[in-house]
């Protein structure tokens, strides 16, 4: 039976993610650090579903975590423009640094796929409305720079690695 991981999975969207995958009654494994997430979000569907506190950022054996996995749905994030103009940093360290540790080991541990949540903050201060895939990147704070490098990051471990990523603005 595959086995889906969502990372951030104690969050907004990645709760919903979860509970909807179990729903279909799929093996999921959520790796959050808790830093807004919380287990309070999981309430209601604990069943089939393995509840692990990890820092992707900092988690020197990711890896062990993505044994016979086969997609990977990524929405942990710092998801502020405000807390990345405060403190880039901190905020490149979860967006940035996380992505490349996790899509390293998804790499090692060859995961089929990886869903990455981007952002539409990636087109900065465009006024156009609605907003296309095909326009270009902009970005204006940290947050919108640090959700573009993923996307890169995403299409990158395709062509170099073989790892089947989507990014979704
Ligand atoms: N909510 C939106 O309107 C929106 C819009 C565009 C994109 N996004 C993206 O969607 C994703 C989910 O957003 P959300 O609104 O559910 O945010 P959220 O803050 O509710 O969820 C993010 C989750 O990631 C976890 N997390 C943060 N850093 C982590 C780390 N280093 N290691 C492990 N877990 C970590 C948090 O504890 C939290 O559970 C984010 O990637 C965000 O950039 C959200």
């Amino acid at each position: 039976m595959p086995v889906f991981v969502v990372t951030g999975g104690a969050g907004f969207i990645g709760s919903h993610i979860v509970e909807a995958l179990s729903r279909r009654g799929e093996q999921v494994v959520v790796l959050d650090n808790f830093s807004t997430g919380k287990r309070e979000n999981l309430t209601g569907f604990e069943s089939g579903i393995d509840v692990r506190e990890v820092d992707l950022a900092s988690e020197p054996r990711l890896v062990d975590h993505l044994a016979d996995v086969d997609t990977v749905f990524h929405q942990a994030a710092i998801p502020s423009v405000s807390r990345s103009v405060e403190d880039p940093l901190t905020s490149h360290q979860a967006n940035v640094n996380g992505t490349m540790n996790l899509l390293v080991a998804c790499r090692d541990a060859r995961v089929r796929r990886v869903v990455y949540a981007s952002s539409s903050s990636v087109y900065g201060d465009s006024p156009t409305l609605p907003k296309t895939e095909d326009m270009p990147a902009s970005p204006i704070s940290p947050y919108g720079a640090q959700k573009y490098f993923g996307e890169v990051y995403m299409q990158v471990f395709w062509r170099a690695f073989g790892l089947e990523t989507v990014s979704l603005r």
